[in-house]
């Protein structure tokens, strides 16, 4: 997707213009993917800009950086502060949110820790993730013949800019074969996420999910789904899922802070249930976004608004 430039980029305490956001060539991140992420949306609601889950994706974050070693120079109070600042300075009713902590510029061998860490916040304008369809008519994917890591590799539950290059390889091959998004199995040949999503399958009324043991991203849009799922009275099991489970699903749909509640019609070109949204998956659909829009009320405070100046 084309990115809408913002006006400000939080550099490490200071505002900078969007296209003075620079760091140097040999930045220790660019050689060895030595960065942890996060992204985040901000919703419009009828009382202004409010950031979906900010507490969860904060405590990911600084998770991350603690598996990696990665002493933040800033508290997580003062970063979530700083991203409500950002997203006020640049004036935007929602977003997407984009921090990221990474070892910057000082020396280039592979111990990182002697370089400095360096911290942004940028925002800006985006739309649907997987095509502005996809959130209705669902999207048509394929198995990937590239697996997630295997478990004592790199670590799965850090969100970890070197990570991608795993979930880039997923991605091209989907778009080389025609498909929107690609799954990628475990080390076991289980069924484990998307590039950037995770994955439910909804069989005989019950919902399945795989754990965080087969190597997925503790997706927080997954989280949601499962406390929404759950309150809506269904049953959710997060347990090992085999590939085939996909083919006979009733539904299937994709998690994600990008893709929110996204439905799979088909799996490797067979046809998922009737071949569109089912309804299990436009029930959660409409709940999460009724909840993010601020059209109801926000019964788990998963909403932290953007107070104005
Ligand atoms: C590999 C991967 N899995 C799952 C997710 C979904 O996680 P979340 O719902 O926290 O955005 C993401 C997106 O962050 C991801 O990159």
């Amino acid at each position: 997707m084309p990115m809408n430039k913002s006006e400000f980029i939080w550099f490490d305490g200071e505002f900078v213009p969007w296209d003075e956001a620079k760091v140097h060539v040999l930045s220790h991140a660019l050689h060895y993917g030595s960065s942890v992420f996060e992204g985040i949306r901000c919703y419009a609601t009828e009382s202004g800009p409010a950031v979906f889950c900010l507490p969860q994706h904060i405590r990911r974050m600084y998770n991350s950086c603690k598996i990696y070693r990665i002493d933040v120079p800033y508290t997580p109070d003062q970063i979530s502060q700083a991203i409500l600042d950002t997203i006020r300075k640049n004036g935007l009713r929602s977003c997407y949110i984009r921090p990221l902590i990474f070892r910057g510029y000082e020396q280039l061998g592979v111990e990182p820790r002697t370089c400095p860490v360096n911290v942004v916040i940028a925002v800006w304008e985006w739309g649907a993730y997987l095509g502005p369809e996809a959130l209705e008519r669902g999207v048509d994917v394929g198995v990937s013949s590239w697996r997630r890591m295997a478990p004592d590799t790199t670590p799965a539950m850090a969100k970890v800019g070197g990570h991608y290059t795993n979930s880039q390889l997923i991605r091209m091959e989907a778009a080389e074969h025609g498909y929107a998004e690609g799954i990628a199995l475990d080390i076991a040949g289980y069924v484990s996420e998307g590039s950037g999503e995770n994955i439910f399958v909804v069989l005989d009324g019950v919902l399945y999910t795989p754990p965080v043991s087969a190597s997925v991203l503790p997706g927080i849009t997954r989280n949601c789904v499962i406390t929404l799922a759950r309150d809506l009275g269904y049953e959710v099991r997060q347990q090992l899922i085999p590939r085939e489970l996909l083919y006979v699903a009733d539904e299937l749909f994709f998690t994600g802070t990008a893709a929110e509640v996204t439905p799979i019609r088909s799996v490797d070109h067979i046809v998922i249930g009737p071949g569109r949204r089912g309804p299990i998956t436009t029930k959660l659909q409409n709940e999460f976004f009724k909840i993010v829009s601020g059209k109801v009320q926000d019964r788990y405070r998963w909403l932290t608004p953007v107070q104005p100046d």
